[in-house]
């Protein structure tokens, strides 16, 4: 079969990696792509976003399956262009329905689900200009710190969390004022949870569903979890806290009750389901959904699966994904991103990157390169992810940091202490 990967990220070349290991995929095509996916498939110069344009492709060159790395094409309703389309119907999309992807499009959307469905998570209010009193009222009810959320999407930027109620109130003001453009039109107001993070991620074809490995990611810039989000700086699988007992709970109260609710809304949703969760006393807590995988969790997800991943995405196609076999790879993974200096501000592109030739024993997936002139450069904030496996996480770790000191670019930046917390 020939498949067409939609996105340009890391995670696109990690998903890239596993789908191209298939004995039943003849092309895989990756677009746009980046410099480490044309090592395992054909980039086709094409936005994610040009449906058009991916129409055309798709027919032009027997695409049988089209795979949706980020959330943009899936929002936008790449899942409906497709079904709507009598040529394209019969080629499955692997990603929700645009009312599907409205669990990570919409926060208030995705909170009034949970309350239906009793997902645990935190307690909430949703503001918009019409009722900004009630969203005082609500801030005052609540202790310290305040968290505010953006109802749509705002490239991972959109939550704030405040310690202090006058700043809080003044901050939701200017987000309904247009702090996030049309995003924080309305803002989700909720109850702060303290707790540790990490991440599950479950395929479903809208029935069944089977539940990947799970991930730890590291969302701030700086040593110790300091400084500023970025979109992620490294990821480590499995997380020790999340032992069976806790994703038993995490299927019986959360997984189930979302693939069920999905169903029984009518939603259609085939693909992936990205559960952020949060561990307060032991229990877990829903703090959001995306409806893709993550980046750079799925640069060690990939590795942990051990089975043909285009089986599990033919299952998902097809409606009998409870057919396929979903076997892990004991051993742990890592990735460790080296960024463009100044990232996740202001950063300069087109550096030379060196070293690549140098990277035996890890697995480096592209996440900002091109091909400029037959050398690789950078062409991102987050550049690339040595990926590697251990006996252990500390090994894995090693292994990655090695790699990670051996590549060079100018202004490299990196986190030496991914997986330090667990
Ligand atoms: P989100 O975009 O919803 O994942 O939020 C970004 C980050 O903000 C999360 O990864 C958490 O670290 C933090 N966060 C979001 N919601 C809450 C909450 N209710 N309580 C505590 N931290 C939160
Ligand atoms: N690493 C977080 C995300 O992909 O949203």
């Amino acid at each position: 079969m020939n498949i067409l990967l939609v996105g340009s990220g890391g995670r696109e070349h990690a998903l890239a990696w596993k789908i191209s290991q298939s004995p039943k995929v003849d092309k895989l095509f990756i677009a746009p792509g980046n410099a480490g996916t044309s090592t395992v498939g054909i980039n086709v110069p094409m936005s994610a976003t040009d449906f058009p344009a991916i129409r055309e492709f798709v027919l032009a060159n027997q695409v049988t399956m089209v795979v949706v790395g980020p959330e943009d094409p899936l929002v936008k309703g790449i899942y409906d262009f497709f079904k709507n389309d009598p040529q394209l119907a019969s080629i499955p999309v692997i990603g929700p329905s645009k009312e599907g992807a409205q669990l990570e499009g919409s926060k208030d959307f995705a909170k009034a689900f949970m309350m239906r469905h009793n997902i645990p998570t935190a307690k909430y209010k949703s503001i918009s200009a019409g009722n900004l009193e009630e969203g005082y009222a609500f801030l005052e009810s609540l202790q310290a710190p305040y968290v505010l959320k953006a109802d749509g999407l705002a490239a991972g930027k959109g939550v704030l969390i405040i310690s202090d109620l006058a700043a809080a109130k003044n901050e939701l003001k200017e987000m309904l004022d247009g702090m996030f453009g049309d995003a924080s039109k309305t803002v989700v107001i909720e109850e702060f949870l303290s707790g540790i993070e990490c991440s599950v991620f479950v395929l479903s074809d809208g029935n069944s569903y089977k539940i990947l490995p799970e991930a730890k990611d590291y969302k701030r810039i700086g040593e110790g979890d300091t400084g500023l989000n970025t979109g992620g700086m490294g990821a480590v699988s499995p997380v020790p806290f999340a032992d069976e007992v806790f994703i038993k709970k995490v299927e019986e109260r959360i997984i189930i009750p979302t693939v069920q609710g999905l169903k029984s809304e009518g939603i259609e949703y085939k693909g992936f389901i990205f559960i952020g969760l949060i561990k307060v006393n032991g229990e877990p807590m829903v703090i959001e959904y995306n409806c893709r995988m993550g980046d750079p969790e799925t640069e060690v997800v990939m590795l942990r699966i051990k089975s043909d991943l285009v089986d599990l995405l033919e299952g998902v196609g097809q409606g009998n994904l409870q057919d396929r076999v979903l076997e892990q790879d004991p051993r742990s993974a890592v990735t460790v991103m080296l960024v463009s200096g100044g990232y996740p501000g202001d950063y300069e592109k087109g550096k030379v990157i060196s070293g690549l030739d140098k990277t035996a024993g890890s697995i480096v997936f592209h996440a900002g390169t091109k091909e400029e002139n037959g050398q690789i450069v950078t062409n991102g904030g987050r550049v690339i992810a040595v990926s590697s496996y251990g006996e252990t996480k500390a090994e894995a770790l090693a292994q990655s940091f090695d790699v990670a000191n051996k590549i060079s670019f100018d202004k490299k930046y990196f986190r030496s202490d991914i997986g330090f917390d667990l």
